[in-house]
Formats: structure tokens, C-alpha cells, sequence
């Protein structure tokens, strides 16, 4: 029989950090859920790897705290992955949500927070992982797309799947239509996933992932 691993809902409201790189709609949706009182999640901090991430601005007109760590401002890639581990571990979080971060993290954050990093992907995986999924579907010519939420492991978006969403891909789709029709629907995705998280906890059996 194969081992579960239970995470507990935290009864305080479950702790967020969200790590973005980009424009932050998924953060942005997460922010504008009612928390934490009937939503039951409280974001307690938000990463960036870059300054330019629009996103920070979410965060800041929300007072939520920000941090920025770049990889080119430490000496190498395991540094940054130690500085990246403590800064968010500092924030206490319950769950961290890589929403739109375009690094992959190293094996200290991973086991720092085993069973508690998501990723959302704009893609049905294990179909079209990578940077660019709505682009790889379209080329591919699938009928259906959509958006994978999942736990992170140490591959590139192989990790157990939480939850998927579904779009139509239309005969006049471009790259830009397709990945904003999928962009609508990973943003209710996430919502929704974290506040069940946040209600029942999850727990991870091999492979599948439940929330209750
Ligand atoms: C999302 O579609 C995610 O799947 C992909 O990047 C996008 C981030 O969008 N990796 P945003 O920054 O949340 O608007």
C-alpha cells in the first residue's frame, strides 16, 4: 500500500507566500478573494525573482510584504536557492504558489517545503510542460487545452496533479487568444483549489492528490 502524506488545514487561516515573475493576474485573483475569514487564506508575503514583476504592485497596494531575491545578485544558483528557502520560510507559510515564477527552485526549497509548493501551468500536463505550453498545444493542433494545478517535485512540471481545467481551442485561436481563454480559467482554478486546501488540507498518495 503506498504511503500518504496528510497536510492539516490551519484553523487560523491557511498561510500563502506566492512567488511571481510576471504580470500576477493569478496573484491578483488570490488577493481578491476574501481572506481570511470566509475565503480562509491569508497571503502572508509574495516573491519575485525580478523587480520587474508587475505583479509586486498587487502586493504592495494590498500591504502585503514583498521580496526580491535575483539569481544574478548571488554567487551561484545554490546560494540563491539558501537565501530564496530562508526568506520564504521566515513568512511561516502553510503552502507556497509558484504563480507565474519562471525559476525552478532548488532541493533546498523543495525540501524545505515537501508536499507544500504548487505550481499552476498553462497547459493539461502531462502534455506541453515547459515555457510554452499554449504555443506547444496550438502547434500540436489538440482541441482541448487548459491548466494543470500540481505539487512541485524535482522534474520540470512533473509533480502530482491537484487539479486540471479545461478550455476549447477554436479554429481561429492564436497563441495570445488561446493563452488568455486558458488564463481565465487557471485564475477560478487556483482560487478555488487554494481555498479547499485551506478548508479540508490535502493529502498526497503517490501520485494523487486529494483535498479533504
Ligand atoms: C500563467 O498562465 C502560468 O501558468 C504561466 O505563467 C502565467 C502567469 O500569469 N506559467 P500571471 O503572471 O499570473 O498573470
Amino acid at each position: 500500500m503506498q504511503k500518504s502524506q496528510r497536510f492539516e488545514a490551519n484553523p487560523e487561516g491557511l498561510r500563502v507566500v506566492v512567488l511571481i515573475s510576471g504580470g500576477g493576474s493569478n496573484l491578483a485573483a488570490l488577493l481578491a478573494a476574501p481572506q481570511p475569514d470566509r475565503y480562509g487564506v491569508q497571503i502572508v508575503a509574495v516573491g519575485a525573482d525580478r523587480h520587474s514583476a508587475a505583479g509586486l504592485q498587487y502586493a504592495r497596494e494590498a500591504d502585503v510584504p514583498v521580496f526580491v531575491e535575483r539569481i544574478s545578485d548571488h554567487p551561484d544558483r545554490d546560494s540563491w536557492d539558501r537565501v530564496l528557502t530562508d526568506t520564504t520560510a521566515g513568512f511561516r507559510p502553510d503552502l507556497v504558489v509558484s504563480a507565474g515564477f519562471l525559476k525552478l527552485v532548488g532541493p533546498r526549497f523543495l525540501a524545505r517545503f515537501p508536499g507544500r509548493y504548487i505550481n499552476t501551468h498553462n497547459a493539461l500536463l502531462p502534455a506541453f510542460p515547459g515555457m510554452h505550453g499554449p504555443a506547444d498545444a496550438l502547434a500540436y493542433g489538440v482541441k482541448i487545452a487548459g491548466a494543470t494545478l500540481f505539487v512541485v517535485d524535482d522534474g520540470v512540471d512533473t509533480g502530482p496533479i491537484l487539479a486540471q481545467t479545461s478550455v476549447p481551442v477554436l479554429d481561429d485561436d492564436t497563441e495570445d487568444s488561446l493563452t488568455e481563454r486558458i488564463k481565465y480559467a487557471e485564475r477560478a482554478q487556483l482560487v478555488e483549489q487554494v481555498a479547499l486546501m485551506a478548508q479540508y488540507g490535502w493529502t498526497i498518495t503517490g501520485r494523487r492528490v486529494t483535498t479533504k
